[in-house]
């Protein structure tokens, strides 16, 4: 079977076996808001407004691939968007059932740079680049995402917060592998056709390009470093920049002598944990 049919059908079973979750099905009671606040409250938001932004995403893709494969389409207008928008609709109606404000959103703005991108990539060993680009920033922002919701549901089941663990965050974390699992299996059927030049030049892309999930101004980065902190990965950056970035390592063959992970990663984490630090103890 080609990568490209064994892609089709892994889409046909995501869109079969999960459909979006209905906020009908969530139980928001929660036992001790106050304490769900002070603990989470800033994780949920933060995951709540990368949720709901795939929209933009949506948008960015559509600027940055001309012409995109049509696995590639179905998979992300079809099946993946409803399911990711639904994510940030439980955890923004979470946040409020517990006293926050809803989150803000920039669901619109497509950057200059990304449509520069989409005029580039009008030629093919570019857009085959551009996709690169796209598959490696979605396995580490599923993994991201996968080791949040893990450590996000223990948490709250810890705090006695079972309703909201189970039936919120459970239902969530489930439909994050498969995602994981597409973007894996399509970046390691394009790596082998890339040649030497266009991964060199993917990995430079990459490096200075790379940021977390969502973060893409100052405040977001030290937003993330509050999201890492509170997970338990503050002074553990690299066993998560790890877990995010070991396939894309192996793949661009940017693995040196001692080298566990991409420097640009780890240096990305750490930069977002300290601002995070510095504005917490600037207030
Ligand atoms: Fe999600
Ligand atoms: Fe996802």
């Amino acid at each position: 079977m080609t990568t490209t049919q064994r892609l089709l059908e892994h889409v046909d079973r995501i869109g079969a076996e999960h459909p979006p979750i209905d906020l009908a099905t969530v139980d928001f009671t929660v036992r001790d808001p106050a304490l769900v606040r002070e603990r989470f409250g800033h994780v949920l938001d933060y995951m709540a407004r990368v949720e709901l932004e795939v929209d933009r995403n949506v948008l960015e893709l559509g600027a940055m691939m001309p012409d995109p494969p049509e696995v590639d389409l179905q998979f992300y207008r079809d099946v993946w968007r409803d399911q990711e928008v639904a994510h940030g609709q439980v955890l923004d109606r979470l946040q409020q059932v517990i006293g926050r404000p809803a989150a803000v959103t920039d669901t619109e703005t497509v950057s200059v740079r990304l449509r520069l991108l989409g005029v580039l990539a009008r030629v093919t060993p570019i857009q085959d680049m551009v996709r690169m680009l796209y598959y490696l920033t979605g396995m580490a922002t599923e993994r991201s995402a996968v080791i949040a919701y893990n450590r996000l549901h223990s948490g709250l089941l810890e705090a006695g917060e079972l309703a909201i663990a189970e039936t919120a965050i459970a239902p969530i974390r489930r439909q994050e592998p498969p995602h994981y699992a597409f973007y894996k299996l399509s970046a390691r059927g394009l790596a082998p056709t890339l040649s030497a030049w266009q991964k060199w030049l993917v990995r430079r892309l990459r490096a200075t390009t790379f940021a977390p999930v969502g973060a893409n101004t100052p405040s977001q980065r030290a937003d993330f470093g509050g999201v890492l902190v509170t997970l338990g990965f503050a002074r553990d950056t690299d066993s998560f920049a790890h877990e995010i970035s070991r396939v894309e390592h192996d793949l661009l063959r940017a693995r040196r002598a001692g080298l566990r992970v991409p420097t640009y990663v780890v240096d990305a984490l750490r930069d977002a944990v300290a601002l995070h630090e510095a504005r917490a103890g600037r207030s």
